[in-house]
């Protein structure tokens, strides 16, 4: 430990004298896995690239809830790239690429390693690999491959079974990876498991098995980078020493929580983040690996938009704020792009939009919190001081209120960092407060030359003394630091408030002369050899003495800038040091890149209406190019490059599927006299190893046991006698439903309730449903149940738990004989479904989807249509219980200029139970449940909705009620319209009806 602070104040003196280098000493906790040259170091303060400190800022992004694949992935980066994000943590899903049991392994497409770490190298993302085997994120069996409920060994140990699963997958990826790893790629670091617990005498097994998956990595090539943990609190499982110990440990934080329906409830912010590490790992940096982004919803919730007041800019304000306090140096927002849970990746406790309140919405839009974000990570990037500053004092003393509480840091240099925020969340209303200081003057108590420091209910601010721009400092600013850099000699920071609040800035100067333009909200006069800024921001101010340029935007008007680095000019591409030349861009919705050529600024980005844009670049800059269009500047009244930037999309006219001609059919023929399932899978097994034993019946008919591990499934039970009636246990997960029926008779339904709901919530119901003699017939009779599953549970507490079945659990025919045979039915093939595009997860087994009539090309010839059956429509529906299907084309025509996300828009009726699927060309987009909700806004990403031809759609309605059901509205609906310089992303290339049901 003696050498280490030895070494560690020597680093701290290079520092000092300017230079960066550094190098992890052996022995040291950031010298891990004895290796001298490993390309990602760390410390107590920070990780180190290229020997130059980082704040790692990064967002988590799930490409595989994104399957339009690379074009949607790099404009997903860019944005957040444009965020000030350097880094994306990205789990991968096994259970994607593994559809059976010792079968080929597929990382094609959307389960690409390769495809996604090239993206994020040409964007300049760096990544945290996270493939689990076990990953959790709310998707199916946590990430699991359905084949795995079929393996006796218990999940998440060191058994034979388990081991023998997970390691050709784990050995596949580490060879993906290992390429990739930094400096040749973007991979920075890679995690093992996932919010793991440690073995405890009566649990054994734990420990080795996280020890096996690092040596895999290792003795696999992973050798440059190391291997974390994230922990799912405060409480060192893997923090070291020990089996399983990793190089870097994190925990995860969702400090909000995840009641969505109370959105304007807080908690109080934990105060105890940093004396958590100090107690765990004082050694190496603080990482959380996992923070608080949004937060999930389950099925019956209030919905994304609720999950995204809970979690909003505010919250990013004063919560992330208070992390810095802490002194993280890696943070990472879970979700930042959430997507979707298309083609059954949701477990029990979701469903589809999966959009979870993120910086970055669902359909790609930008949220409030996306620009508060932006602020808060382009600060950190330029206060390289920030990630060596230590705590001082954290308590209300420096404040003249009581309720006003600071957090003050202070750097090695002398940089100091004051985090304030109201002492209670509860506050939702303005304080007004005197704060002192430590500057090089001594303590000062600002502002010093008039006005009150605010802060608004909900709000943290950042406050800086001695704080170095190039070589300019700020003696103090009470207005706070969004970004700087040196252009032409001049060095330009720029600060920002809120209009209203008064902020001070003190800057030492030789200039006798201080101008300012722009707004005069803002003063600046000099005096004592310092220029002192004082005011109200409102727009923009520019202040110019010597070589220092201070803008003062107010904070409405700096969430509208945007600060990228020129492409080309870092040393990586990943660099978003201040010393990498950058322009201020001002206005935009979105700037995607600047790139400078000669006299010209390329810039391109998105627009969300016409807009004004602002420019500060070099004077070598005579002309601006946006999206490719040369623009015909002038300048503004506080010195930018000024243009127009014309909005040049029209409001697009989607297709009305009211209008539209629809085919229909019923799919489910099951119930039919005379059906015949010969073909159909014979549930011949008797026992069962998993933990979850049958309830009552000769055999086992869990779905999973017969290779049906996705999607809706079918089980008919033969008998021959005068049964009077079935009891019947089935589960599907929290807000399940199934449907019975005793040959053509329907029986009736039940439905699963929400995971909070006040029972508890149920994944499993029993019911005795009763036969009428009359129903009953000579020879065989069949009881068909049809049902509806959420998905695969998690495994959480490592108790196999996500081996629960799906399906019938128990039966029991009463008043006569058993059952002779059941037959089971779910996805066409089972383990072997026939679409490697689309994956093993994308169908389940409805008559439809078996026949292929949501695939491109289906011949629906002998379906019914609109056209000459006016019933023939899902908004005239069925009148019966049971299922239809329907189908209809539309087109789309949209300019290649235009980022336009489409969803489908349901009306709901909670009072009526049906379930819908969605299918767009193929893929399945949705699965909507009228009774439940609450998500009626289906996206339907563009590239798997082809946005220059023709797209199939189908849905269908499964009433569970006998009157019968229909969708009272069903549209299309843009859900923005933005004028974009992305690149064209083309419609996917996927198998249709042809290739896949020959
Ligand atoms: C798993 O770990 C336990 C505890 O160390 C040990 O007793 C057991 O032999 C290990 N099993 C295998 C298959 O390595």
């Amino acid at each position: 430990m003696m050498k280490w602070l030895l070494l560690s104040a020597l680093a701290l003196a290079a520092q000092h004298l300017g230079v960066l280098s550094y190098t992890v000493p052996q022995g040291s906790p950031g010298f891990y896995h004895g290796n001298s040259s490993a390309a990602v170091t760390f410390d107590a303060h920070s990780m180190f690239l290229d020997n130059k400190r980082l704040f790692v800022f990064s967002g988590e992004f799930h490409p595989w809830r994104a399957p339009s694949g690379k074009a949607i992935w790099r404009d997903v980066f860019e944005k957040m790239k444009a965020a000030g994000f350097n880094t994306a943590s990205i789990y991968f899903h096994w259970g994607l690429s593994s559809a059976k049991e010792g079968g080929a392994l597929d990382f094609n497409f959307f389960r690409s390693h390769t495809d996604l770490y090239e993206v994020a190298k040409e964007v300049g993302i760096l990544i945290i690999s996270r493939p689990g085997p076990y990953i959790n994120a709310e998707t199916t069996a946590g990430g699991f491959p359905g084949w795995l409920t079929n393996v006796p060994a218990l999940a998440r140990t060191n058994q034979t079974g388990f081991t023998n699963a997970w390691m050709p997958y784990i050995k596949a990826v580490a060879k993906f990876i290992e390429p990739f790893q930094y400096p040749n790629g973007p991979v920075i670091a890679v995690q093992s498991e996932n919010e793991f617990f440690q073995s405890f005498p009566d649990n054994p097994g734990r420990a080795e098995y996280m020890q096996l998956i690092e040596d895999t990595y290792r003795a696999n090539g992973i050798t440059k980078i190391p291997i974390t943990h994230n922990d799912a609190h405060p409480q060192g499982a893997y923090a070291g020493p020990g089996l399983g110990a990793v190089d870097l440990y994190c925990w995860d934080e969702y400090p909000n929580g995840f009641d969505c329906s109370h959105p304007t409830v807080w908690g109080q912010v934990d105060t105890q983040l940093n004396a958590d590490h100090q107690k765990i790992d004082p050694d190496v940096m603080w990482s959380a690996a996992e923070f608080q982004g949004g937060s999930f919803d389950p099925w019956g919730g209030p919905g994304y938009d609720s999950c995204y007041q809970l979690l909003n800019e505010q919250f990013a304000n004063v919560y992330y704020k208070n992390n810095y306090a802490a002194q993280v140096t890696l943070q990472s927002l879970y979700m930042t792009y959430g997507g979707t849970n298309w083609g059954n990746l949701a477990e029990p406790t979701v469903y589809t939009s999966y959009d979870y309140g993120a910086p970055i919405r669902e359909d790609r839009t930008l949220s409030p919190k996306f620009n508060e974000i932006k602020l808060q990570s382009h600060f950190l990037h330029a206060s390289t001081d920030f990630v060596l500053s230590t705590m001082t004092s954290a308590d209300t003393s420096l404040s003249d209120k009581g309720q006003v509480f600071t957090t003050a840091l202070s750097s090695p240099s002398g940089v100091g960092f004051y985090v304030v925020r109201q002492n209670d969340n509860a506050i939702t209303t303005r304080t007004d407060f005197q704060l002192k200081m430590n500057t090089t003057a001594g303590v000062v108590t600002v502002p010093q030359f008039g006005g009150t420091n605010s802060l608004e209910g909900r709000e943290s601010k950042i406050f800086v003394t001695n704080y170095p721009f190039g070589s300019n400092k700020l003696a103090y600013s009470t207005a706070e630091v969004m970004t700087w850099t040196t252009i032409d000699k001049t060095d330009i920071v720029v600060l920002y408030a809120l209009a209203g609040h008064t902020i001070e800035a003190s800057i030492p100067t030789t200039a006798q002369k201080v101008t300012v333009s722009g707004s005069t909200s803002v003063t600046a006069k000099v005096s004592n050899g310092s220029v002192v800024i004082n005011g109200s921001p409102s727009g923009a101010s520019v202040i110019t003495f010597g070589s220092a340029k201070v803008v003062v935007f107010d904070k409405a008007t700096a969430l509208a800038w945007w600060n990228p680095r020129l492409a080309g000019t870092g040393k990586t591409p990943y660099d978003v040091a201040p010393d990498v030349p950058s322009v201020l861009v001002g206005g935009p919705y979105f700037v995607r890149s600047a790139t400078q050529h000669g006299s010209v600024l390329a810039l391109t980005g998105d627009l969300n209406a016409t807009t004004t844009l602002d420019v500060i670049a070099s004077s070598s800059v005579k002309s601006i190019t946006w999206n490719g269009k040369t623009l015909s500047v002038s300048k503004s009244a506080f010195g930018s490059i000024r243009a127009t930037l014309p909005f040049g999309v029209k409001a697009p006219t989607v297709p009305s599927l009211k209008d539209a001609t629809w085919l229909c059919e019923d799919s489910l023929p099951e119930i039919k006299d005379g059906f015949d399932d010969s073909s159909w899978v014979t549930a011949n097994k008797t026992s069962t190893p998993r933990p979850q034993q049958p309830t009552g019946g000769k055999f086992v008919l869990y779905a999973d046991e017969y290779g049906f591990h996705y999607g809706n499934t079918i089980a008919r039970g033969h008998f021959t006698g005068n049964a009077t009636g079935v009891k019947l246990n089935v589960q599907g997960g929290f807000n399940f439903g199934y449907s019975v029926w005793l040959n053509n008779k329907f029986l009736g339904s039940n439905q699963g309730t929400n995971a909070n709901a006040a029972n508890g919530g149920l994944d499993q119901t029993n019911d005795t449903w009763t036969f009428n003699t009359a129903d009953v017939r000579p020879g065989d009779n069949v009881v068909t149940v049809v049902v509806d599953t959420t998905g695969l549970n998690e495994d959480q507490g490592g108790d196999d738990f996500f081996k629960t079945p799906r399906g019938v659990r128990g039966y029991q025919l009463l008043g006569g004989p058993d059952f002779s045979v059941w037959k089971i039915q779910g996805n066409l093939g089972g383990e072997n479904g026939p679409d490697n595009t689309r994956g093993p997860l994308n169908e389940g087994g409805l008559f439809f989807e078996r026949q292929g009539a949501h695939l491109p090309g289906f011949p629906a010839t002998n379906w019914a249509s609109s056209k000459t059956d006016s019933t023939c429509s899902p908004t005239v529906g069925i009148t019966t219980a049971g299922i239809k299907a329907y189908r209809t084309t539309f087109n789309l025509n949209f300019p290649a200029n235009s980022d336009i996300p489409i969803a489908l828009k349901f009306t709901r009726t909670p009072t009526s139970s049906y379930r819908t699927i969605i299918y767009i060309n193929g893929w399945q987009f949705g699965r909507f449940s009228s009774k439940d909700g609450p998500q009626t806004l289906f996206p339907l990403p563009e590239g798997i909705l082809n946005h220059q031809g023709e797209n199939e759609l189908l849905v269908t309605i499964w009433s569970l009620d006998a009157q019968g059901a229909k969708i009272a509205d069903i549209g299309l609906v843009n859900t923005a319209t933005i004028d974009s310089g992305k690149p064209p992303v083309g419609a996917v290339s996927s198998p249709g009806f042809a290739q896949l049901r020959r």
